[in-house]
């Protein structure tokens, strides 16, 4: 079992790379199946989510052809298949955007097959909305037994108004890759406005599709016959460049974030300056620096363009140490996504979960101690605390941090990190004999 070890208390100094946008790939590649031609997709994250899915278009007849470790030619003209079979079940049901699949498909063929997704495992992640739109744009949906079939009425879906119950990035991207080529026109209100989806709504208008207003919250989409090859070249991500500004947050030093949109980090940047860290932005780039003690802070997540959920454990981590009282409150997922606050705790840190808000109480130091990431991003928030604190962290259960960081040790080691990764029998479960 991979394990990350970190020995804490080093400063971070250099300049760091930031790869393609995890969430924009993940909706890319799907989306990719509906174009007869050549996609040649540049500045892809190397992820195992993004392997996962070339992975699941090759089984389908895709011919994908790497160019290097960042860019792939996808040609999925020859495709045929609308079911994923059997031998993928074990793949589409551990990525969460595996169901963008029955959107492409949808869309393509007039009929999908798939398993209902996997995806980080922070309580119920319903897909009403997606269910909604597709239904609404004239599919028969039927979700039963753990999977999802879908088949548009008279073979093509139809375009229509879709207005969303809730601002659902997953929806908003599976109904605009359906609808790119439904007959007619499609309004979608109330949509996400993440990068992402702007990322995919430019990658299917390179394509030949026809999207327009994505990044505000009504998407109109006049549907095509259908899309042909071209090349697009993915945003870098923007919560990547975000965990490793909370990183310097946390550890200190002085740190370039290299290859970002400073737009897509204002909020975070806006945030990290209230907890008295620099941040000065470049064309593309921001310099982070943190000398001084932080300052304690509350924060709410929503959609963007306000704090991101996706963001909120690695601020929690960094919270840890600000001296004085923060509240972090969630304001996306219901559940609060908290779970990794168990594994701070086991390091010192004095946090209280209250319904979807979790209290700190600023300690002097963490030290380090045995955590596992609970998800990809619980996990980042480990790794931050592990780099701050006094002595070693040990994080089990990597491969959740690998789903979504490209060599995450790598790019802190180059920034004067002692981190380093191992294969070590997992640790034995701690069974406390004088528990009542
Ligand atoms: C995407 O998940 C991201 N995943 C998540 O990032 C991110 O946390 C989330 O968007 C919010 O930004 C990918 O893009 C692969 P949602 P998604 O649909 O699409 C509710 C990461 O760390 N909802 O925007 O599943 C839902 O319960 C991952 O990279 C419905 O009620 O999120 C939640 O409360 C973790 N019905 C809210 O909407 C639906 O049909 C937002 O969910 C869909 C969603």
């Amino acid at each position: 079992m991979e394990k990350y070890v970190i020995q804490g208390g080093k400063p971070l100094r250099g300049s760091v790379e930031i790869s393609g946008a995890k969430n924009a790939a993940v909706a890319i590649i799907p989306a990719a199946l509906m174009v007869r031609g050549v996609c040649r997709l540049e500045n892809l994250p190397e992820i195992s989510d993004t392997d996962t899915l070339l992975h699941i278009l090759t089984y389908l007849g895709a011919k994908v052809n790497m160019i290097n470790r960042t860019t792939v030619e996808l040609d999925c003209t020859h495709v045929q298949m609308d079911t994923l079979p059997e031998d993928m079940w074990n793949l589409t049901r551990r990525i969460r955007a595996s169901y963008y699949l029955i959107g492409a498909m949808l869309g393509r063929f007039g009929r999908a097959r798939s398993t209902m997704p996997g995806g980080c495992n922070f309580g119920v992640r319903p897909i009403d909305q997606h269910i909604k739109g597709l239904t609404a744009l004239g599919a028969d949906m039927d979700v039963s037994g753990g999977f999802i079939r879908a088949t548009a009425k008279n073979g093509r879906l139809r375009g229509t108004t879709i207005y969303l119950d809730k601002v659902s990035v997953g929806a908003t991207i599976n109904i605009m890759i359906a609808a790119a080529t439904a007959e007619g026109r499609t309004v979608i209100e109330n949509v996400a406005r993440e990068p992402h989806i702007v990322d995919l709504a430019n990658f299917l208008n390179s394509m030949g599709a026809d999207v327009r207003g994505a990044g505000t919250d009504v998407i109109k989409i006049r549907g095509v016959k259908s899309l042909h090859g071209g090349a697009y070249t993915l945003i870098p991500d923007q919560i990547e460049a975000g965990t490793y500004m909370a990183a310097v947050a946390a550890a200190g030093g002085a740190v370039r974030v290299s290859n970002v949109i400073p737009k897509h980090l204002e909020c975070i940047s806006s945030k990290l300056r209230e907890m008295n860290v620099e941040v000065e932005e470049g064309d593309d780039y921001v310099l982070v620096c943190r000398n001084g003690p932080l300052h304690p802070v509350n924060l709410k997540t929503m959609p963007y363009p306000g704090f991101p959920t996706d963001m909120q454990p690695q601020m929690t981590a960094v919270l840890c140490c600000a001296p004085g009282l923060s509240v972090v409150t969630e304001g996306v997922w219901n559940n609060g996504r908290f779970k990794y606050v168990g594994e701070l705790k086991k390091m010192g840190a004095n946090i209280a979960v209250e319904d979807q808000s979790a209290i700190l109480q600023g300690v002097e130091k963490l030290t380090g101690a045995v955590v596992r990431a609970c998800d990809l991003r619980a996990g980042a928030a480990v790794v931050i605390a592990g780099l701050a604190a006094e002595g070693v962290t040990k994080v089990e259960d990597v491969t959740y941090i690998e789903r979504g960081y490209q060599d995450l040790v790598g790019k802190f080691r180059a920034l004067g990190a002692d981190i380093r990764c191992i294969e070590e029998p997992e640790s034995e479960p701690v069974v406390n004999w004088n528990a009542g």
